[in-house]
């Protein structure tokens, strides 16, 4: 037998109807927040994801030569692709640009539970609202907004346990530049000091010549966290930044994300405040959003432009939610017609055509069988009702209609039907 590939699911009808249900109700919220959709290749030029995203996507891109030798990548990620098209077609347009995302991202990742090699990412960018007034050009109304909408999103999935936390990147990425960490090794502690590998930072950062007393003064500043009171805590513009951001989030009516200075993203393209949301009922896979501000157009050809966005793990908001005993009930379809006998089949084909003019989710039997092994594939497709057509009530033009809930049957005329369903 052939499997689907490692790290790839199958997604049966129940579990695409979940899926769909709760894609629909994120896109509801993206456009009560403003936002309109776009879509962008499954692959791209792999130089994309190269010239930025950082050490740890690359080494998880699905990479290949396509038949004209040039280097291609399956998207890990959307924010790039996103950029790209701004400043391929939309770069005129006025700001800030709205957008958001729903699609696949691909990472070659050992799968474990949520984590997938193939994975849905349903994600929104807010591009090109600089502010010369602060130095990484975002404004604290544009991250509040992604911040905002990130936690509607998560409201609208109806998860119980979640928290969102707030820092700011460029507090710490000046920080290790303060304390001589090169530029262009950068990435390579943030990234440890991301997954909290204290015991690998350290001596990855004595090799570049720091000191251990600031080797302990950035450690200190990535276990900043708690209330908005920490800010106070926070240096200088950066401090009252956030708390901007935090007011105008007060204002939205959004619960105040607790402040932690240790959000450090694994992505390499942040400039300054970075989120994140984690369900603890996922264990060790737990972060189900994450987004900041970053500049990324000037690297692919465009004007230097600020933007916010986040992305949301779909997959794994869906599995939090099924962690916390909260099931999806399939709605199925709403009608299931049953000929009787053979003499009525065609009659019952022209019933099941105008239920469905009618925009009535029907169906029919099509295996010839008899009226119990019918209603046994009638509660199996989840029908709600199930119009049994027999030639003596046909007669009269009726059919008998049986709701499947409560097992209650009566006899209605074919020409008030559409008005039972
Ligand atoms: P990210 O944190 O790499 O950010 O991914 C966003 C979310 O995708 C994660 O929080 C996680 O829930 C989910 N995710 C990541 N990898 C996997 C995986 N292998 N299996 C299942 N779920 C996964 C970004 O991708 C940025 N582009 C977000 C962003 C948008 N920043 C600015 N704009």
């Amino acid at each position: 037998m052939i499997q689907c590939p490692r790290g790839t699911r199958d997604f049966l009808p129940d579990e695409m109807e979940k899926r769909r249900f709760y894609e629909n109700r994120l896109r509801h919220v993206a456009l009560t927040f403003g936002f309109r959709e776009v879509e962008t290749p499954i692959f791209e030029d792999a130089e994309l994801f190269i010239l930025r995203s950082g050490p740890n996507v690359l080494k998880e891109l699905y990479a290949f030569k396509d038949k004209g030798d040039r280097d291609i990548a399956l998207r890990p990620e959307m924010t790039a692709p996103a950029i790209r098209m701004f400043v391929n077609g939309m770069s005129n347009d006025p700001k800030p640009i709205k957008i958001f995302y729903f699609g696949q991202c691909f990472r070659y990742e050992r799968p474990q539970s949520g984590r997938y090699r193939e994975f849905f990412q349903f994600g929104a960018e807010i591009i090109g609202s600089a502010n010369p007034e602060y130095k990484n050009g975002a404004r604290p109304e544009t991250d509040a907004e992604a911040i905002a909408m990130a936690a509607s999103m998560i409201k609208a999935f109806g998860l119980k346990e979640y928290r969102i936390r707030i820092g700011h990147i460029g507090v710490l990425r000046q920080r290790i530049a303060d304390a001589g960490v090169p530029a262009d090794r950068a990435a390579e502690v943030l990234q440890k000091l991301d997954k909290k590998l204290y015991e690998e930072a350290r001596p990855l950062m004595e090799d570049m010549g720091v000191s251990s007393e600031n080797i302990d003064g950035i450690f200190d500043l990535t276990e900043t966290v708690g209330g908005p009171e920490v800010l106070d805590k926070v240096p200088g513009e950066v401090g009252d930044y956030l708390r901007k951001v935090v007011s105008f989030l007060e204002a939205m009516g959004v619960k105040t994300p607790e402040i932690d200075l240790g959000v450090v993203r694994g992505l390499d393209y942040y400039t300054g405040m970075v989120f994140e949301a984690e369900a603890p009922a996922l264990g060790a896979e737990k972060q189900i959003c994450g987004g900041g501000s970053y500049t990324l157009s000037e690297l692919f050809g465009g004007e230097k432009v600020f933007s916010t966005g986040f992305a949301i793990g779909f997959d794994r908001i869906l599995l939090a939610m099924e962690k916390e005993g909260n099931v999806y009930e399939p709605r199925g379809i709403s009608v299931y017609v049953v000929p009787v006998s053979d003499d009525v089949r065609l009659r019952s084909a022209e019933i099941v055509a105008m239920l469905r003019k009618e925009g009535i989710p029907s169906d029919i039997d099509i295996m010839g069988r008899k009226m119990a092994k019918a209603m046994k594939y009638a509660s199996s497709i989840r029908a709600r009702y199930v119009v049994i057509v027999g030639a003596k009530e046909l007669e009269e033009d009726s059919v008998t209609v049986r709701d499947m809930s409560t097992g209650e049957q009566k006899l209605v005329k074919i020409s008030e039907l559409c008005s039972m369903f």
